[in-house]
């Protein structure tokens, strides 16, 4: 491999640290950039240099950025939410962050990014399994954010010859298999550690609407095991540093599971009912989101190792216990 040094942005949060994780494993050289704001000192793997820092830092970024091969950028704000709630900690952070460090790459001569963008980026999309070229028409200041960075990005590409691949994941889930690495949000949103927290302390879970237009009447997602979103970045950088051109891909299995279908696979993983009441629907939730992966596959060559719902829950409980026998983290 010709790329050795490689800057993660973020890289001390859910998706950045089993990314780093793997890079690490692959024998690149990683710094790692964070805030700390949301991610995590102990999610910082050894093996990795920290910078603590701010993507608004431009100065400091652009320093820590010489000598740098490629950036993989997962630094931002997720909470489709509190995006609606202040849409200006959204566009400041995302955009204006990102904007930053593409200020800083262009000063460094760092010319390769892989970004983390998001099935956001669709809205309500018509048509499923979703394939790339679907209109973009973000619901929410969160996807929003995305497609602005991934609309600079084309301009950088055009005027500045930065080449990009933006990543647009659906569900993120799962835990590294062997529970170093797990989910961990404060506030946790995301359903499937929400439905172990309610195995875990036998507080009931809530069901966000069951009469969706859909087999059971819950929403449909693309759950995506973490490590195979981990492995779509390490093929995005081969495919940049080969010399391939600026893209977006979608980062998905291709297979939808209802949030009932979810709920079951936790159930036979962890052998406990899973306590849970039914709710109204959450506002901006659309029914169906599902991938179609052919781009990523064909380009990039990537493959889910994890097919299963089962085997991406199995992971996320392994971690859950673990993280439990070890409170004082
Ligand atoms: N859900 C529940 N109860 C909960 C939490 C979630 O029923 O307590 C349901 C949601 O309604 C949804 C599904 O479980 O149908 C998955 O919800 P998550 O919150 O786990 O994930 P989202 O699909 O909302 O979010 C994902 C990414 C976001 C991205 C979004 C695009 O995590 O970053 O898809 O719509 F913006």
């Amino acid at each position: 491999m010709s790329l050795k040094k490689i800057l993660v942005t973020g890289g001390a949060g859910y998706i950045g640290s089993h990314t780093v994780l793997r890079l690490l494993e692959r024998g690149y050289k990683v710094s790692v950039v964070d805030n700390l704001e949301r991610g995590f000192h102990h999610n910082v793997l050894e093996g990795s240099v920290f910078h603590k820092l701010d993507l608004a830092e431009t100065d400091k970024l652009a320093e820590v950025l010489e000598g740098q091969d490629a950036v993989i950028h997962f630094a931002a704000w997720t909470l489709v939410g509190e995006s609606m709630a202040q849409p200006e900690i959204y566009f400041g952070n995302n955009v204006g962050g990102s904007l930053s460090l593409l200020k800083a790459m262009l000063r460094a001569g760092v010319k390769k990014l892989v970004f983390s963008s998001s099935a956001a980026v669709y809205g309500i999309p018509k048509e499923s399994p979703i394939v790339e070229s679907c209109p973009e028409a973000p619901v929410n200041p969160y996807g929003e954010s995305k497609r602005m960075v991934e609309i600079m990005l084309r301009w950088f590409d055009q005027i500045h010859e930065l080449r990009s691949a933006s990543l647009r994941y659906f569900n993120a889930a799962g835990a590294d298999p062997q529970g170093r690495l797990g989910e961990e949000h404060d506030p946790e949103t995301h359903l499937i550690p929400l439905l172990l927290r309610a195995v875990e302390t036998g507080q009931p879970a809530t069901i966000f609407g069951d009469d969706y237009p859909t087999p059971d009447g819950t929403c449909i997602r693309d759950y995506i095991h973490v490590n195979d979103l981990a492995e779509a970045h390490i093929r995005a950088l081969e495919w940049l540093d080969g010399g391939g051109a600026t893209g977006q891909y979608n980062v998905g299995t291709g297979q939808g599971h209802s949030v009932r279908e979810v709920l079951a696979a936790v159930e036979a993983v962890t052998g406990v009912k899973v306590p849970h009441t039914v709710g109204p629907r959450r506002a901006g939730d659309p029914p169906v989101l599902v991938a179609n992966p052919e781009k990523l596959r064909r380009t990039l060559g990537w493959k889910p190792q994890y097919t299963g719902l089962r085997g991406i829950v199995e992971t996320a409980w392994n971690f859950a216990r673990r993280r439990a026998a070890a409170p004082q983290r």
